[in-house]
C-alpha cells in the first residue's frame, strides 16, 4: 500500500493537526493524480491510502475515485467525516469503490469534540456521519462486507478520560456495523513543546484511561479490532499486541509517499528508527527488544522516565501477534515475514 494524499485543504482546524504546517500548499492538479496513480502502479502496488489533509472536501473526489478504479487502483480515505453526514455523498463514495473509511473521531461528547477541532459544528456533522454510516451498513450486508470502517483517535488532554465512553457510545450506535478503533498516540508535528505539554498528558497518565477502553472494545482476548500507535509496549500492559509499531514492523511493508515529492518513499522502519527512542531506564525492560520505544518528541516534553518496566514474556506476546495476524485481513495475504524470534 501507498500511502500519501491529493489536498493538504481542510475544513477542520484540529488542536494537534499535523497538516497544519502544509495547509498553504498548492493541491495536486487532477492531472498531477493521474499520474500519482501512474507512479504507484509502476511500484506494483495495488491501494492507495489517502492520508493528507481532508480528500473528501475536493470538489472532484468522485472524478479522482473514478480514475483509481480505471487504474484498478483500491482507495482507502483518512476522513474527519464531516462529508460522510451528507447522506447522498457517503452513497456514492462506497458504491464507487472506497474499500477503507478511517474516520478520525476524537470524542464523542460535543464541547470536546469541537474543542479539538475548532469549530461548532464538528460534533453534530460526526454524530450524523455515524449514523449515515450505520444505516447504510444496516441496509447493505453484501457491501459491509468488504468495507473496513475504521476510527482513528487522537488522545489528548480533553479526551484521554473519556475513551471508554467513547468506545460505548460508538458500539452503541454501530450495531450493524464492523469497526476497529485504533488510539494513536499523539505526535509532536508542527506544534512547539510549551503548547504540546499542554494539550498531551505524560503516558503515565494516560494508562488507565486507554487499558478501560481497549476493554471496552475487545473484551480481554486478543482481537484485530482494536489498535494503539505510538505507544511503548510497557504502557499496554496485557494489550501489547495491539502495538501498530509491533504488527507492522512484523507483518507490514507499507510505503509513505510524498504527494510533492514522488522520490520520498519511507517504509514503517525507517519511521520507526527516526521518530522513536528508548529511555536508559528501557535496558532494564523485558520488552525493550521488540519494543518501539516512545516518540522522540514526548522526551522534549517529559524528559525524565516515568514508565513502568515490564516483566511480561516477549516470545508470547509476539505468538499471540502471530494468531491474531492470521485472522487480519490486511495481513493475511502479506504474511511474508513470519515471526521466528
Ligand atoms: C492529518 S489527518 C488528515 C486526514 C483527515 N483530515 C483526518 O483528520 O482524518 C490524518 C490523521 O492524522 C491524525 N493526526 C492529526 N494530527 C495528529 C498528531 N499530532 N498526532 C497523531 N495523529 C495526528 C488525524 O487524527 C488523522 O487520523
Ligand atoms: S480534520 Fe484532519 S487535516 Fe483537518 S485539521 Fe483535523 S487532523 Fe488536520
Amino acid at each position: 500500500m501507498i500511502i500519501t494524499g491529493i489536498t493538504q485543504k481542510c475544513n477542520f482546524n484540529c488542536l494537534f493537526c499535523l497538516d497544519r504546517q502544509h495547509k498553504h500548499k498548492k493541491d495536486l492538479s487532477f492531472g498531477e493524480i493521474r499520474q500519482l496513480f501512474q507512479k504507484v502502479k509502476s511500484y506494483k502496488e495495488d491501494t492507495v491510502m489517502l492520508m493528507t489533509g481532508e480528500s473528501f472536501i475536493r470538489p472532484d473526489f468522485l472524478k479522482i475515485l473514478e480514475e483509481a478504479k480505471k487504474c484498478n487502483l483500491k482507495l482507502k480515505v483518512t476522513t474527519n467525516g464531516s462529508m460522510l453526514s451528507y447522506y447522498d455523498f457517503l452513497v456514492k463514495v462506497i458504491k464507487g469503490g472506497v474499500v477503507q473509511i478511517n474516520f478520525s473521531f476524537h470524542s464523542h461528547i460535543p464541547k470536546v469534540a469541537n474543542a479539538i477541532s475548532r469549530n461548532k459544528f464538528c460534533h453534530s456533522l460526526q454524530e450524523k456521519a455515524l449514523l449515515n454510516i450505520e444505516s447504510f451498513n444496516k441496509d447493505n450486508k453484501k457491501i459491509r462486507e468488504r468495507l473496513a470502517i475504521n476510527f482513528n483517535t487522537v488522545i489528548n488532554s480533553l479526551n484521554y478520560k473519556e475513551l471508554e465512553g467513547m468506545a460505548t457510545h460508538l458500539k452503541k450506535i454501530l450495531r450493524h456495523t464492523p469497526f476497529r478503533v485504533k488510539f494513536k498516540f499523539m505526535d509532536l508535528g508542527g506544534n512547539d513543546s510549551t503548547f504540546y505539554k499542554k494539550i498531551l498528558p505524560p503516558l503515565n497518565k494516560i494508562q488507565p484511561y486507554l487499558l478501560k477502553a481497549l476493554k471496552a472494545l475487545g473484551g480481554d482476548n486478543p482481537t484485530d479490532k482494536i489498535s494503539a500507535c505510538g505507544f511503548p509496549l510497557c504502557i499496554l500492559s496485557s494489550y501489547e499486541w495491539s502495538s501498530v509499531e509491533l504488527k507492522e514492523n512484523l507483518y507490514h511493508n507499507n510505503l509513505y509517499l510524498d504527494s510533492r515529492g514522488i522520490n520520498n518513499l519511507r517504509t514503517q522502519n525507517d519511521i520507526a528508527k527516526e521518530d522513536f527512542y528508548k529511555y536508559r531506564e528501557c535496558r532494564g525492560c523485558s520488552l525493550c527488544e521488540i519494543c518501539p520505544g516512545v516518540r522522540r518528541d514526548y522526551l522534549k516534553v517529559y524528559p525524565n522516565f516515568n514508565l513502568t518496566l515490564s516483566d511480561k514474556n516477549p516470545k508470547e506476546i509476539l505468538h499471540t501477534l502471530e494468531r491474531i495476524s492470521i485472522f487480519d485481513s490486511e495481513i493475511k495475504n502479506k504474511h511474508k515475514h513470519k515471526c521466528n524470534y
